[in-house]
């Protein structure tokens, strides 16, 4: 039989654990409006009495083809300059699974598509393994624009255009998030921590369930490596309901 004063200590430790998960996700609703662009709220009466003016459709949510409008020809960062295309992304705006690169390489600036090239050819066939298509998932990357000679994005290039790949995930509303590579899975997740270490087991952004592997490009340098990857996509297809 527990005292009152025993008693009274769990009930104390249930309103921290609640009063800790409260502001845990009041966190999460501030860093996820941050990184899809809102840079601060104007609540005045003027503000607020002009929205109301527009009617509801200014809370509808976005679609993909307005979040491209929206890019625009992109001039937002230096990449712009040498690229051909912005690759936006391509597949199911409905899709459950979304897998995430790094950046696009030449074939992808030439064609305005994600992993169309040599590595693109290798996830093509590794999704074809867990029995899905091209077109039932979504293949996107963290930067639209190819840096030059294929360099790593730089953090800026990354934090200017991370907002557009977090619109497009608030959209497609995906279960699970395969990352390629080092550069997706420590820009999704913000962490500095290994992809070796990351890898094979899941991560939440956002509520998403994140499985981080190994790029295509470094499977194609590193064939042995293959093994790895298929073990993470048996983890992600047992829990990925078909
Ligand atoms: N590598 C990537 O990370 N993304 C692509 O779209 C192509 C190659």
């Amino acid at each position: 039989m527990k005292t009152q004063a025993e008693n009274s200590k769990n009930r104390k430790k249930s309103v921290i654990e609640n009063f800790a998960d409260l502001t845990g996700e009041i966190s999460n609703t501030f860093r996820f409006l941050a990184e899809t662009g809102c840079r601060g709220f104007d609540c005045s009466k003027e503000s607020i009495e002009t929205v109301k003016k527009w009617g509801s459709s200014f809370f509808l949510p976005e679609t993909l083809p307005e979040i491209r409008m929206s890019l625009d020809d992109c001039r937002r960062c230096k990449l712009s300059k040498g690229r051909k295309n912005i690759v936006f992304g391509e597949g199911d705006p409905h899709a459950k699974l979304v897998f995430i690169g790094e950046a696009p390489g030449y074939d992808e600036d030439q064609k305005g598509l994600p992993f169309v090239g040599a590595a693109g050819q290798l996830l093509t066939k590794i999704i074809q393994s867990m029995n899905l298509t091209r077109d039932k998932v979504y293949i996107c990357n963290i930067i639209k624009c190819r840096p030059p000679g294929n360099r790593n994005p730089e953090p800026d290039e990354i934090e200017t255009c991370m907002p557009f790949l977090s619109r497009q995930l608030l959209v497609i509303k995906p279960d699970f998030i395969c990352t390629l590579g080092a550069i997706a899975a420590q820009s999704l997740l913000k962490t500095t921590t290994p992809v070796s270490r990351l890898k094979g087991r899941f991560h939440d952004y956002n509520g998403i369930k994140v499985m981080p592997t190994y790029h295509p490009a470094y499977l194609l340098r590193n064939p042995d490596k293959k093994r790895d990857v298929w073990d993470d996509m048996k983890k992600l297809m047992k829990e990925y309901k078909y």
